[in-house]
C-alpha cells in the first residue's frame, strides 16, 4: 500500500524507551490494560492469540483507539496463507477508513481520528455481504461486497503492524502510533442494541474468537501495556 511517511521525532522517541516495558513472555489477557505504540517502527506489534477456525461467514470486530497519524496505517491486521489482507481494518486517512477482505477494499468516510479514544465495530456477513461501520455506537450507512466470500481460518491477527506475510512483512509506514484496546472478534454480526452496550464502557462478556480480558498475547518491540483508566471498575 502507498503511504505519505512521517517525520521521526528521534528525542521524543528516545524519551518514551525509558518508560516502556520490555518484551515479556506469554500473558493471558488485557482486561482492563490499554496498548499503546509511542513510536513508528517496522517491529513493534502486539500478536493476539485467537480462537481457532475454520472459516467464517460472518463477523464482528470491535476496537477502542485513538491515534494522531495523517498517514495510512493499519488498525487491525488478520493474515493467511490465502492473503496478507484476509480481514485488515485500515486507515486510509484521517477521515477514511477502510475494511478489507482479500482483494476488496470497502470504504467509509468517517468522523476525523484523533487523540479521543473511540469504539469502532464493523460486521460483515456472507449470505448478503452486508457491512456496516459503527463509531461510538452510531451505525454508518450500510454497504455491500463480499458476498458469498469466507474468512479462512488458521491466520494470525496482529494490532500495531500491517501484515504483507503471515506474522511479518511489516512496513514501518503502515505501522499504528497511538492506542488500542478492547478488541474483541465474533463469528457472528451483533445487533444494534450489543453494540451499543460494548461502546459504552469495559466489557463483561467478550467475543468468542478474541476476547480482550482473556485471549493470550505476545508482543514484541516499544510496546506500552498499561492500565486503562477508563474501566469504571
Ligand atoms: C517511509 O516513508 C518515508 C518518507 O516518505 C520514505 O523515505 C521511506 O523510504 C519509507 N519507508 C519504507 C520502508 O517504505
Amino acid at each position: 500500500m502507498d503511504t505519505v511517511g512521517h517525520r521521526m521525532k528521534p528525542f521524543v522517541t528516545i524519551v518514551l524507551v525509558i518508560c516502556i516495558y520490555l518484551p515479556g513472555s506469554d500473558s493471558i489477557g488485557m482486561y482492563g490494560k490499554s496498548v499503546r505504540f509511542p513510536a513508528k517502527t517496522a517491529n513493534s506489534f502486539v500478536r493476539l492469540h485467537a480462537a481457532d477456525f475454520s472459516s467464517l461467514t460472518a463477523f464482528t470486530v470491535c476496537l477502542r483507539a485513538a491515534s494522531e497519524e495523517t498517514r495510512s496505517y493499519s488498525l487491525f491486521s488478520y493474515a493467511t496463507d490465502f492473503h496478507a489482507n484476509e480481514l485488515l481494518l485500515w486507515q486510509e486517512s484521517k477521515t477514511q477508513f477502510q475494511l478489507e477482505l482479500g482483494t476488496l477494499q470497502i470504504a467509509f468516510n468517517l468522523p476525523e481520528m484523533n487523540g479521543l479514544l473511540r469504539h469502532i465495530c464493523v460486521t460483515w456477513e456472507s449470505q448478503e455481504g452486508e457491512i456496516t461501520v459503527w463509531v461510538n455506537g452510531r451505525r454508518s450507512v450500510r454497504k455491500v461486497d463480499g458476498k458469498g466470500q469466507v474468512v479462512k481460518g488458521l491466520g494470525q491477527f496482529i494490532l500495531g503492524q500491517e501484515q504483507d506475510s503471515v506474522g511479518g512483512g511489516f512496513d514501518i509506514n503502515q505501522s499504528f502510533v497511538g492506542e488500542i484496546t478492547d478488541v474483541h472478534m465474533w463469528d457472528h454480526v451483533l445487533q444494534s442494541n450489543d453494540i451499543k452496550t460494548v461502546s459504552q464502557g469495559c466489557l463483561r462478556y467478550g467475543g468468542n474468537i478474541i476476547d480482550w480480558g482473556s485471549t493470550p498475547y505476545t508482543f514484541e518491540g516499544i510496546v506500552a501495556i498499561e492500565d486503562n483508566k477508563d474501566c469504571p471498575l
